[in-house]
């Protein structure tokens, strides 16, 4: 629990009139943030009860949720259901000594990094699941990936290339790679691409910390949606970016938002399905935002991440295809459509983009490995992509309906499913007397992992939800997942 002057120093860094345009979730996440970084809060002491510090403080308890979301997504404090929030055992914090205000500031958390070294380490990075569990969002299907078939495609390559393939890359990506891609672009996604325009990579993670840095400079604002994709923004944290939240809408990103702000060198947004809401941006949307990058020399990033499974009608053109200004970095990746172990995702970039990004490329990582390239290539070419993809989408269609079923079925006393047009998640809103936190910690105890909505929340007020995934799991597994979280739900809703 708080001390008298902990609550007050809580207190008067909320009110501090230079956080005024924060929100207000954001403010005493900060503030709480500062206490434990200052050292006025060790490792395990506990935090006050959410209510409890809502009535302190004389704000929702929600807000306090939102903030207490923020702190255990960042690391900062854990979180166990039944006694409550505690700072977290920290490398940083157990040193045997208290460090002051200065200490931190001067070294960061952990002594021999950089300070932006130390704010990566503690934005935690991306951490995958290695095994994937119902509901983990993202996961496309591999076990019915045709192995088969690649490493046929694979040995081929390598009979043809030789030792040519053991050697160094073009940094750009090979050219049958490039031009596959374009073709792929052009005819599936409505874009204006070419093989030179293209730039291959491993992913689009790399894609957008490239961005981040090639072409914004630290202090730069980029306009984001809010909710976001978590990677951006620590992407572009990491590149010491402000990231200015755009409120997101049912028809995606608020554009109108973004003409009446001041201007930022660059937006970032998913398109064809808003990560997380699932919504598509409306055709005048797309529009308006091209004629505002182009007023104000700023650049688009499009993040196409999993556009090949739209299951309603037709998927909305890339807005790169619109764009006759050439603002906009067409982001796309093979992790939804393949599988995420290949490591492949590629930009396609306005022409005078191309060098230099393919040179600081070559500082990151020189270039992607030529032989998955190749095959790639070829599985492309041969049409075997398409297939896979076609296919991918009945089954994943098919998926998608037997999660909203069964969470109408099983669930309907607890949430409220938002049945997405495409891509392989389906967002739902918490309807029960039942916190976000509960909600994901009851599920973890249950082997069922779901993604709250309320961190992906920069500024507008989070609506308490989770992301389920359905991808990667079958009919069955579904059924018998969505069964096991209902009566966990239950369990503690009877608590
Ligand atoms: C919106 C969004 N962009 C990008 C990615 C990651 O793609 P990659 O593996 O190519 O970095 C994801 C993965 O979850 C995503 O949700």
């Amino acid at each position: 629990m708080f001390k008298h002057s902990q609550l007050e120093s809580v207190k008067a860094r909320v009110a501090h009139p230079a956080h005024a345009a924060m929100p207000l979730h954001a403010r005493i996440q900060r503030a709480i943030r500062e206490l434990i970084v200052d050292g006025a809060l060790g490792p395990g002491k506990p935090l006050p009860a959410s209510r409890a510090l809502a009535k302190s403080l004389a704000v929702s308890r929600d807000t306090i949720e939102a903030a207490y979301a923020q702190l255990h997504a960042e690391g900062f404090i854990d979180r166990r259901v039944g006694s409550g929030s505690f700072v977290a055992q920290m490398k940083q914090f157990t040193s045997g000594r208290r460090l002051s205000r200065r200490d931190t500031l001067l070294c960061g958390p952990a002594p021999d990094l950089s300070r932006r070294g130390a704010a990566i380490f503690r934005s935690g990075g991306i951490r995958e699941m290695l095994s994937p569990r119902p509901f983990a969002h993202g996961v496309p299907e591999t076990r019915s990936f045709p192995l088969r078939l690649w490493e046929r495609l694979e040995r081929q390559v390598r009979k043809e290339n030789g030792v040519q393939t053991l050697l160094h890359g073009d940094p750009q990506g090979t050219e049958p790679l490039r031009r596959a891609i374009a073709d792929y672009v052009n005819l599936e996604r409505g874009a204006r691409a070419t093989a030179d325009r293209v730039l291959v990579l491993t992913s689009s993670q790399q894609a957008m910390s490239l961005c981040a840095t090639v072409l914004l400079d630290p202090g730069d604002r980029i306009f984001m949606e809010d909710p976001a994709y978590y990677g951006a923004r620590k992407a572009f944290d990491a590149a010491g970016l402000e990231c200015v939240p755009i409120g997101v809408d049912r028809e995606g990103l608020i554009v109108e938002q973004i003409m009446a702000a001041p201007p930022a060198r660059a937006v970032y947004l998913t398109p064809s399905h808003q990560f997380p809401t699932g919504t598509t941006l409306a055709l005048e949307r797309r529009l308006a935002l091209i004629e505002w990058a182009a007023r104000h020399q700023a650049w688009i990033m499009e993040d196409d991440y999993d556009s090949e499974f739209h299951y309603a009608g037709k998927p909305t053109a890339c807005v790169q295809g619109l764009d006759p200004h050439d603002r906009t970095i067409y982001i796309g990746t093979f992790t939804k459509s393949l599988f995420p172990g290949l490591r492949i995702g590629y930009v396609v970039l306005p022409p005078q983009l191309v060098k230099p990004m393919t040179v600081a490329r070559t500082l990151l990582d020189g270039h992607t490995a030529p032989m998955a390239q190749l095959t790639l290539a070829r599985f492309m070419e041969g049409g075997h992509f398409g297939a896979h993809v076609r296919s991918m989408r009945g089954i994943y269609a098919e998926r998608l309906d037997v999660l909203a079923g069964q969470v109408g079925r099983h669930l309907a006393d607890f949430i409220e499913p938002r049945i997405p047009a495409g891509g392989l998640q389906m967002p739902c809103v918490l309807t029960a007397d039942l916190s976000e936190r509960a909600a994901i910690d009851a599920a973890r105890r249950v082997g069922i992992d779901i993604l709250g909505l309320s961190a992906l929340h920069a500024a507008n007020d989070p609506q308490a939800g989770f992301l389920m995934g359905f991808a990667a799991y079958t009919p069955a597994e579904i059924e018998v997942a969505v069964r096991r979280l209902a009566e966990a739900f239950r369990t503690i809703t009877r608590e």
